[in-house]
């Protein structure tokens, strides 16, 4: 439910140059998938929408307000390595991320509320298809399951601005339609903001209502340092949406018989 502004955004460490006059409008509500070459940048533009990086030039603005460094339950974020709590179990991962929102200083929840959370954690990992393995710790997980758990944790919040470093690259392809199925959900039922940086272009058109590509213009070695990657295209996407079943004439035309039929026998 966030807009997001970038203003004439660049990134440098040291010497190195890494984005550079990076500018647009995201409106609340959308799905930008962010694509673009190794090692062009698109982890780091996460860092800075996450306020963990500040940019060397430019700003960014979040509902008309500069970004807030500080983490928010308004932001999500699902890196590219998993980044669950390794003494944690499956459940009580998903679940601090609502215990540490509803109460902060603690992060425990009593009675009634607490039975709410653990009901709707456990509903979260039913989603991503952790139903079973609720009780379970990250290292009895596999990658793809570490993912999922990574991915329920921050969707459980429900972000207004949802963070996403390529989640699904350790999913198999079915479980990702899974996980895909769950995110579009979630996503039209809170309005949520994403920005999902991914390396499979068909999941950026599927998932996305605009791709967006980071590359560098400038490739010879030695320009490598003083240049960084920039928009090299913005392309709103086009989701048809699923037509209404037809009426089927010949259905109405019976209905119609028997209406005649029940006026004549009246
Ligand atoms: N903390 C840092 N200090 C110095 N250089 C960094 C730092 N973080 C990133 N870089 C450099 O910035 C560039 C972009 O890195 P980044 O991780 O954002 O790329 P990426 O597009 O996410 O790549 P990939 O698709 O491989 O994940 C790289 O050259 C990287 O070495
Ligand atoms: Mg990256």
């Amino acid at each position: 439910m966030s807009s997001v502004c970038v203003e004439n955004v660049w990134k440098s460490y040291g010497r190195q140059t890494v984005l550079e006059r990076i500018s647009f409008t995201v409106e609340q509500k959308s799905f930008i998938a962010l694509v673009g070459p190794s090692g062009c940048g698109k982890s780091t533009f996460l860092r800075m929408l996450l306020g963990d990086e500040a940019p060397s030039k430019g700003r960014i603005l979040i509902d008309g307000e500069p970004l807030m460094a500080e983490p928010s339950p308004d932001r999500g974020v699902v890196f590219q390595k998993y980044s669950v709590f390794p003494h944690l179990t499956c459940l009580q991962n998903v679940m601090l991320g609502l215990e540490l929102a509803a109460a902060p200083r603690l992060g425990i929840l009593l009675g009634r509320r607490r039975r709410e959370a653990k009901d709707i954690s456990r509903a979260m990992l039913g989603n991503v298809g952790l139903g079973a393995a609720e009780n379970k710790y990250p290292s009895e997980l596999s990658g793809g399951m570490q993912q999922r758990l990574a991915i329920a944790q921050a969707l459980v919040k429900k972000p207004k601005l949802l963070l996403l470093d390529e989640p699904f690259g350790a999913l198999d392809p079915g479980i990702r339609a899974g996980v895909h199925e769950t995110l579009l959900e979630l996503w039209h039922e809170t309005g949520m903001t994403v920005f999902m940086v991914t390396h499979d272009l068909s999941e950026a058109f599927k998932l996305g209502t605009r791709v967006i590509a980071f590359d560098r213009r400038h490739t010879r070695p030695e320009e490598m340092e003083a240049y960084g990657a920039t928009i090299t295209f913005d392309l709103p996407v086009y989701h048809p949406v699923p037509k209404p079943p037809e009426i089927i004439p010949v259905f109405a035309e019976e209905l119609d018989e028997k209406a005649v039929r029940y006026k004549a026998a009246v």
